[in-house]
């Protein structure tokens, strides 16, 4: 059962932090989260640093230096890896066109996606395809949804020449996780293809929701943003590589901030480590901004509290709404992520209900495949916010 006065009361305090929740129901952090006071100040501080000290100066790029080794080290202790394996991106996107486009492709090797993969993502991979003559084809996870063994399903899709897979962590539109420690062993180690398969994850459902440890999973390139779950400012995210592999990943987009550079300032080779990825000039108050914002969040709890009463909220949204008639969750098990979709039986259509809700304060969005809308919950979600919700769809629908 859950103890919604305990968990209300906790969060009290924490809610003030975030302007976005106060005047509105929030569903829709796997879109973007909610930024906290603290993050837009951080934000705000930093840029009156730069104007007062700079902003171009010896003192001002120091600072960025630091800044942004602070930024590296506190995602990665979030995901429990190294610092030096990170390098800092602009969102999800940009860290997996970094893993697709920096491999040493050969006409006829094949990339398997899922059949859960982001629409940005799969263009990436089939412009990627058209360029050096790859093979694609995608793997039908969604029927293991309910049920079945999406390793089995991948083992079955491996070619003798798939080099990577391209699989979500949480599947943006079912909330399926998938069991990455398992699909990464047998990716690297199979008896199907000549080479090991790599494997990139999509991680902009699991990042900031789930409590990660990406060394067990041994994953090769794990994208990220601060922007969803994390609640930081949109524009600052995140690439992990393994280090392993990092010598086989090329630079694609090549500036100086990636460069070790000589004595008169030329180029001399990779910087050793993560920053090899990182291309010139960004918005570095940003940085600032997703540091103070996954400080907030430590200050309530460790990832792995954050995750648990994730899944308590979720598993309480999601009993919620089975308990109607005219709504089918999409998964017949509590969720494992801070995704619910579900579909509706009834005379408006999801994107009509979606608008309706929202013009009553209920933020959520829709999903086009499958048809469904999608609920998120994170761990500052308060129960009355769930049934004010399950209130609103009964008496829409
Ligand atoms: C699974 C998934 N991949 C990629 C993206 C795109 O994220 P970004 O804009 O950070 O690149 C999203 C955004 O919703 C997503 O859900």
């Amino acid at each position: 059962m859950l103890d919604k006065d305990s968990i209300t009361a906790n969060l009290q305090e924490q809610r003030l932090e975030f302007p976005g929740l106060t005047n509105k129901n929030y569903f829709n952090f796997g879109g973007q989260g909610t930024l906290p006071k603290a993050g837009l100040e951080a934000i705000v501080d930093a840029h009156n640093y730069l104007q007062q000290q700079g902003p171009f100066s010896g003192k001002v790029n120091s600072w960025i230096a630091k800044r942004s080794d602070l930024l590296r080290q506190e995602i990665a202790a979030e995901l429990g890896v190294r610092s030096t394996t990170i390098t800092i991106t602009e969102d999800v996107t940009v860290g997996c066109n970094i893993a697709l486009w920096g491999l040493d492709w050969q006409p006829g090797d094949h990339i398997l996606l899922t059949d859960g993969e982001h629409p940005g993502i799969i263009a990436a991979v089939k412009e990627l395809a058209r360029r050096f003559q790859l093979e694609v084809s995608t793997c039908k996870l969604r029927e293991t949804l309910n049920g079945g063994d999406p390793l089995a399903v991948i083992k079955s899709s491996l070619q003798p020449r798939t080099r990577l897979l391209v699989a979500s962590h949480v599947l943006w539109n079912t909330g399926q996780v998938l069991p990455l420690e398992e699909i990464s062993k047998y990716c690297h180690d199979n008896p199907i293809t000549e080479n090991p398969v790599l494997v990139l994850v999509d991680a902009a459902q699991s990042v900031g929701c789930l409590d990660l440890n990406l060394q067990e999973l041994q994953v090769d390139f794990y994208a990220f943003t601060g922007h969803k779950w994390w609640c930081g400012p949109a524009g600052v995210g995140g690439l992990y590589v393994r280090p392993e592999v990092l010598e086989s990943l090329h630079p694609t987009f090549i500036g100086w901030r990636g460069l070790e550079v000589d004595s008169q300032g030329y180029g001399i080779g990779w910087k050793p480590d993560g920053r090899r990825y990182e291309v010139a000039t960004s918005a570095y108050p940003l940085y600032e901004g997703l540091r103070a914002a996954i400080a907030v969040h430590h200050q309530w709890g460790s990832p792995r509290r954050r995750y648990e009463q994730i899944l308590e909220l979720t598993g309480y949204l999601w009993q919620e709404l089975r308990a109607i008639d005219s709504i089918i969750c999409l998964k017949n098990t509590p969720p494992e992520s801070g995704l619910v979709s579900f579909l509706v039986n009834g005379s408006l259509t999801p994107q009509k209900l979606v608008t309706a809700l929202e013009n009553q304060g209920f933020f959520l969005r829709t999903l086009l495949d499958p048809l469904c809308i999608r609920a998120c919950v994170h761990y500052f979600t308060v129960p009355s916010e769930i049934e004010k919700l399950v209130q609103a769809l009964k008496e829409l629908i």
